[in-house]
């Protein structure tokens, strides 16, 4: 047997796609998932998985330390891989208290475990969000590994004092530590209040498209399987107490992507409507993925144009996946933040 690699978060829709990328191309690793399953998790999402021998679930949260612990003790992974966060910008803005104790407090938890039982290395999934956000006029400026950290949303805010903690961990107490900061991904199975499956989702039903402010903000997008193989390639190649940025150089207003969509669907812009912007809406996010290029040898394959047709066709062959998150609750959720934005 390879590698047993515990991987939080792994119903998401980024974490199963990364345990899917293992089961398929590491075949000696085990697989430990760790989530909690909150809203954002559908649990047919990993059903394929549990079939796999050498794929475990643990229906945990990584707040609860004696619980994480336990994990720790019975399955003594070599290697940690943290996705699990709350990870909507939105719904930040509403609540921002879970989102400092599962993204801070939760990292806390797994870095103390490692630092328990031992570990080869922990490696933090974290976001392009932290560098703040870029002009709409200045269309030659960048992230880069060394851009100064500058938050603007309590996302983004506990994702930053994430990175940060673990990086410290790494400094302090001499943990093998990584971080990647990704763009906004596309893809199969997220959750329909992102951007992308929100539209899809509204575009199938002929319900208006919400788009925020003037729709001009831009955002790096890149497909899921092309991040997990990012992180795949930090893992086997990166350096410890390193960042990497991972990205694809394809930026688009939110404007063209729901334009896109509309079109892949074929239905008309009239269901485009313009709604209230979100509270301290970052502009632009542009990602310098030139470091993990040159030093992991990694680069996205997947173009932009092939991966919006997967996804979209992928969508419309799940619908009963997409049922099933946006029964219940999500029809609460969808009241409480569109039902008083319609009014721009
Ligand atoms: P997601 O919301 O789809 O999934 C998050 C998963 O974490 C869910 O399965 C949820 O049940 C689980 N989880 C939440 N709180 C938990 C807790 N306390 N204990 C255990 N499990 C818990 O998110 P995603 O889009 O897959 O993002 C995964 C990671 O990637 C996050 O850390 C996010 O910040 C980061 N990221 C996301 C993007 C993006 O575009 N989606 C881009 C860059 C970085
Ligand atoms: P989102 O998918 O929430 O990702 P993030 O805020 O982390 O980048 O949003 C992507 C962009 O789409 C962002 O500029 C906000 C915008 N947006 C809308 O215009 N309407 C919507 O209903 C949603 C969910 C997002």
């Amino acid at each position: 047997m390879g590698k047993t690699i515990l991987v939080t978060g792994g119903a998401g829709f980024i974490g199963n796609c990364f345990c899917k990328l293992l089961l398929k191309e590491r075949p000696d690793w085990k697989v430990v998932n760790v989530d909690c399953l909150t809203y954002a998790a559908n649990p047919a999402t990993i059903k394929e998985e549990l079939k796999n021998p050498n794929y475990v679930f643990y229906k945990t949260d990584i707040r609860d330390r004696n619980g994480i612990n336990a994990v720790f003790e019975k399955e003594r992974p070599d290697t940690v891989v943290n996705f699990a966060a709350e990870s909507h910008v939105d719904r930040s803005i509403e609540n921002p208290g879970i989102f400092l104790e599962t993204n801070i407090l939760g990292t806390q938890v797994l870095l103390d475990a490692c630092r328990k039982y031992g570990i080869g290395r922990f490696h933090q999934v974290g976001t392009d969000e932290v560098y703040g956000d870029l002009p709409l006029d200045r269309p030659d400026l960048f992230f880069h590994e060394d851009t100064p950290i500058k938050t603007s949303s309590p996302y983004s805010t506990s994702k930053a004092a994430a990175d940060l903690l673990a990086l410290a961990y790494h400094r302090t107490y001499g943990l093998p530590v990584t971080v990647s900061r990704c763009s906004n991904n596309y893809g199969p199975y997220q959750f329909p209040e992102k951007l992308i499956p929100l539209m899809i989702n509204n575009a199938t039903h002929d319900k208006p498209l919400p788009v925020y402010g003037k729709g001009l903000n831009v955002r790096d997008w890149l497909y899921v399987e092309d991040h997990c193989r990012g992180i795949l390639a930090v893992l086997e190649k990166g350096r410890v107490g390193e960042v990497y940025n991972l990205g694809g150089h394809n930026e688009k207003s939110n404007i063209e992507i729901v334009k896109i969509i509309l079109k892949e669907l074929g239905k008309p812009e009239s269901l485009i409507t313009f709604v209230a912007d979100r509270k301290g809406h970052d502009q632009r996010y542009a990602i310098d993925p030139s470091k993990a290029m040159a030093d992991l040898g990694w680069a996205p394959t997947t173009m932009f144009r092939d991966g919006i047709k997967l996804t979209v066709s992928w969508y419309r062959e799940n619908t009963r996946w997409l049922d099933d998150c946006t029964s219940g609750e999500y029809r609460n959720y969808y009241d409480k933040m569109y039902g008083k934005r319609s009014d721009k």
